[in-house]
């Protein structure tokens, strides 16, 4: 385990309330590791919007397969940006409704232009990008 150093914050007493509450639901052991997350997403979100880092993202789309093309579309999509597409997967949710996850991996910009062109098509119901790094230095 890498060196900790301790430092103390000061906080509105109800939003330190708020936060106990908040850290309780989740399952957190507690305030420290609920802080380090906090701030590891920080570090994480500021380095995917920079343009040239490297990193992962899982991108979930639900759709229904009824609508014209939008499979043939969202397949063709990923071969256009192979070496961005690592993995993907569907399953059949229901009579109607695919739920794909693609696992994309490269430049960042890339990456995220590819999750938003994926999210964008019509007829995807619901899109959700979620974006992560090797987090060198972050844990
Ligand atoms: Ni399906």
């Amino acid at each position: 385990m890498p060196h900790l150093e301790r430092f103390s914050i000061a906080m509105n007493r109800d939003l330190l309330r708020k936060f106990d509450q908040l850290i309780g639901h989740k399952g957190y052991p507690n305030r420290s590791e609920a802080i380090r997350d906090l701030v590891r997403n920080a570090l994480v979100e500021e380095q995917w919007t920079r343009p040239n880092e490297k990193l992962a993202a899982t991108v979930t789309l639900v759709y229904d397969h009824h609508t014209r093309e939008l499979a043939e579309r969202l397949a063709e999509i990923q071969h256009q940006h192979g070496p961005l597409v690592v993995a993907a997967t569907h399953i059949h949710l229901d009579n109607d409704n695919c739920l794909e996850v693609a696992i994309l991996r490269g430049q960042s910009d890339r990456v995220r232009q590819l999750a938003e062109l994926l999210i964008a098509q019509k007829g995807v119901k619901h899109g959700r990008a979620v974006y992560t790094t090797e987090g060198q230095g972050l844990w």
